[in-house]
């Protein structure tokens, strides 16, 4: 359900657009909702936030220039290029607890491999661990996948960095920056995160059922409230680049990169995929500290296996095989 500041921008933006020959006052609005006039011009900032030129001139109020561009189904499967991934059905919803948890209940209830979810905002985005990840509207893309794949339990970390090399090749198409892949599964630039994943694994006894794996890509940068409580510092893809960018042609050129992928690891097997990881990755041959659940491993990180764990070698020359972690 949308939160209840969406709702009022929701209307706001209705308004504005109703009314684009002309300007809606600040008392207008203010009166309209119930809310006081710096509510009012909090609402309107957010709405520029998300990528709406919204015009504001003294004594007369605001104009709406430019509506942004919306994650709808139609719009986004207007020349989506691909064969699976979107074809069966994109579920848009402008806000959600979590686009990962939306797409497990539709997977649950039958959705078939390559639904997409997508949310322009996230009110309990999931990182890792059991961490946050900030999702506010218009900032980010937040999208999830259902996947049914024919791989063992143990064969899921493919997954991750499947997701890892989609999220960068998508990028580095839409800004021509070649970002690095962190294992497991960040996304990064110049050492600031600029993307992450989440997959999720559902079993039927001991068969995989189904995959969620989500990502979410910082476009905006995010309001400095929220970048303090981070582990690694974010950085976003306008900020980068340094130019606007279309959050539907990323989504696009996500779910391209992501059925190219999928579809040569069904065909074909792991090892191009991990080949492709290993050129995005700096981590084979570092030296590195690694923490699995409260252990800490040491070691050098020699290669990833066929199945997608980072095999780290400890100076007693014993060899670790980490399904995941987080690099310290
Ligand atoms: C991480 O880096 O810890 C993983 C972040 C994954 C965030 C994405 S946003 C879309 C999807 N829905 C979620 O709740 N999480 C993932």
């Amino acid at each position: 359900m949308a939160s209840k500041g969406t709702a009022v921008r929701e209307k706001i933006l209705e308004l504005l657009q109703k009314n684009t020959d002309g300007y809606t006052s600040g008392e207008d609005l203010s009166q309209l909702f119930s809310i006081s006039r710096a509510a009012v011009s909090k609402h309107v900032s957010v709405l520029r936030g998300q990528g709406h030129e919204i015009e504001a001139v003294t004594r007369k109020g605001y104009r709406l220039l430019r509506k942004a561009e919306l994650l709808t189904e139609e719009v986004v499967r207007q020349g989506l290029n691909t064969r699976l991934f979107g074809q069966c059905g994109v579920h848009y919803l402008p806000s959600v607890g979590s686009t990962n948890l939306e797409a497990m209940q539709l997977a649950f209830s039958g959705a078939p491999e390559g639904t997409v979810v997508v949310a322009d905002e996230q009110t309990g985005g999931r990182g890792r661990q059991g961490r946050i990840w900030h999702s506010p509207a218009g900032c980010g893309l937040y999208v999830s996948v259902v996947l049914r794949p024919d791989i063992a339990p143990n064969e899921a970390p493919i997954i991750t960095l499947l997701t890892n090399v989609a999220a960068a090749e998508a990028v580095h198409e839409m800004t021509g920056i070649l970002p690095v892949c962190k294992w497991p599964n960040d996304v990064l630039i110049d050492g600031c995160k600029v993307a992450g994943n989440l997959t999720e694994i559902f079993l039927s006894g001991d068969v995989v059922s189904h995959i969620i794996s989500g990502a979410g890509i910082n476009v905006r940068p995010l309001p400095k409230r929220l970048v303090a409580d981070l582990r690694t510092a974010p950085c976003s893809l306008e900020e980068t680049a340094g130019k606007s960018i279309s959050r539907v042609e990323l989504l696009q050129a996500y779910l391209v990169r992501y059925e190219y992928w999928y579809l040569l690891v069904k065909e074909q097997g792991f090892a191009l995929l991990l080949t492709r990881w290993k050129e995005l990755t700096d981590v084979v041959g570092k030296e590195l500290t690694v923490e699995v659940r409260g252990e800490t491993f040491q070691g050098t990180v020699t290669d990833v296996s066929t199945d997608g764990m980072l095999l780290l070698q400890s100076s007693d020359g014993v060899e670790h095989r980490l399904f995941s972690g987080d690099i310290l």
